[in-house]
């Protein structure tokens, strides 16, 4: 009889001291309204939002449903590299700031690492310069959350997300349900996902898990980047690779710490080669790349210097001098000052070669 009531009395305390840890954890998570985002992007507009709600441990989530966060007008914020806010925001802002890099799974020549959302981008490729797992060491210098980082399929100097990822774990925001999504449901293409087309706005990232490779291997197709690696082969490493990486991008993107930007404004645009053959006999220099599906891309920074705005600046909206296809914000532009200028770009550049330039910029209205 003692035995039963001492077991109640334990399950009793267990209930309890589970529901005072999910009290607290409400209690703790991070509320503020009316606040300036300006810390939370990148490009350092200064707008505000109706509430800013900051994730600090997965086992917050239920708190934002029983809020009903999700109820009203609401956005996801990663790192804030790849939005541009025109006005202030009338809603409610989820930032994830979850942290954890988990090795779930080892083989002799693969490590499977999951990620929280809210982990820098870079502070996981370092974790993986240290530990020698090869993969993701072109993406290193991104300004993103690795949350985020599917969404956006972040890529550079030959190497997408895609290339490196395995699942994605999230909650539907619709109806609280988890889901989990691999690399084919994902819906990978340049710079597009799944997550900017049909789950627009439906899903809250949690955990992102990674495969990467155990054995020495690099992507160097960029050729900027062989250049800065002199070396043979044998004598490559990790760290090398990732300096080089650093350095040619720093050549040409402005350390967002320092010169408020979202990267790339445009994306490389896609025409038809039909299209192609008669523009390229106008404008012989145009640098351009055959696709897999008999397209052909061009480099949209290119088309924006030719058409006159590289190092171009109106107040403290500007073109970064050294990137064309980077809008910076040298002190104190607003949104609207930043989006005016991109739009003067694409009117330009569609004049001439009648091309439309699509922002790769979330552009928040
Ligand atoms: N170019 C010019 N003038 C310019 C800028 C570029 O002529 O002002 C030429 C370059 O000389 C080069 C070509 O355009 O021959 C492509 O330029 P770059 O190699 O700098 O790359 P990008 O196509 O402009 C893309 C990504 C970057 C990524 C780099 C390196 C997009 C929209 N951008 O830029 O990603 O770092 O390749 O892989 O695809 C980002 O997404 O925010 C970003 C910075």
């Amino acid at each position: 009889m003692t035995n039963k009531n001492n077991n109640k009395k334990t399950f009793c305390s267990f209930l309890y001291s589970n529901y005072l840890t999910r009290v607290l954890s409400y209690i703790n998570m991070q509320i503020q309204k009316n606040v300036s985002l300006k810390p939370y992007n990148t490009f350092g507009v200064d707008v505000s939002c109706n509430q800013l709600i900051c994730v600090d441990r997965e086992d917050e989530i239920p708190y934002l449903f029983q809020e009903k966060v999700f109820d009203t007008r609401f956005f996801i914020l990663g790192g804030g590299s790849n939005v541009l806010f025109t006005q202030n925001y009338d809603g409610n802002i989820v930032h994830m700031r979850t942290k954890g890099i988990d090795i779930v799974k080892e083989t002799e020549n693969e490590v499977f690492i999951k990620v929280a959302a809210g982990e820098l981008w870079d502070d996981f490729v370092d974790f993986c310069i240290r530990h020698a797992y090869y993969g993701i060491e072109n993406l290193i210098g991104i300004p993103s959350l690795v949350g985020s980082s599917p969404v956006q399929n972040i890529g550079a100097y030959g190497v997408e997300l895609k290339d490196v990822m395995h699942s994605v774990e999230g909650i539907y925001v619709g109806n609280n349900k988890p889901f989990v999504l691999n690399n084919a449901d994902c819906e990978f293409a340049y710079r597009s996902s799944v997550f900017k087309k049909a789950l627009k706005n439906k899903c809250l990232v949690t955990q992102v898990l990674f495969r990467l490779s155990k054995i020495k291997q690099f992507t160097l197709t960029y050729k900027a980047l062989r250049d800065e690696l002199p070396y043979d082969d044998a004598d490559l490493n990790l760290q090398k690779v990732a300096q080089a990486v650093l350095k040619v991008r720093n050549s040409k993107l402005p350390d967002v710490r320092k010169i408020g930007s979202a990267g790339s404004f445009f994306k490389n645009p896609v025409i038809p080669k039909s299209r192609f053959v008669t523009l390229i006999d106008k404008y012989p220099s145009l640098i351009h790349f055959d696709t897999d599906n008999g397209e052909v891309k061009l480099a949209a920074g290119q088309l924006v210097e030719i058409a006159g705005w590289k190092g171009k600046r109106l107040n403290d909206a500007g073109v970064y001098p050294l990137q064309a296809l980077v809008i910076v914000n040298y002190g104190n532009a607003g949104g609207k000052e930043l989006l005016d200028l991109s739009m003067e770009i694409q009117k330009d550049v569609f004049e001439r070669f009648e091309i439309q330039l699509e922002p790769e910029v979330n552009i928040m209205f």
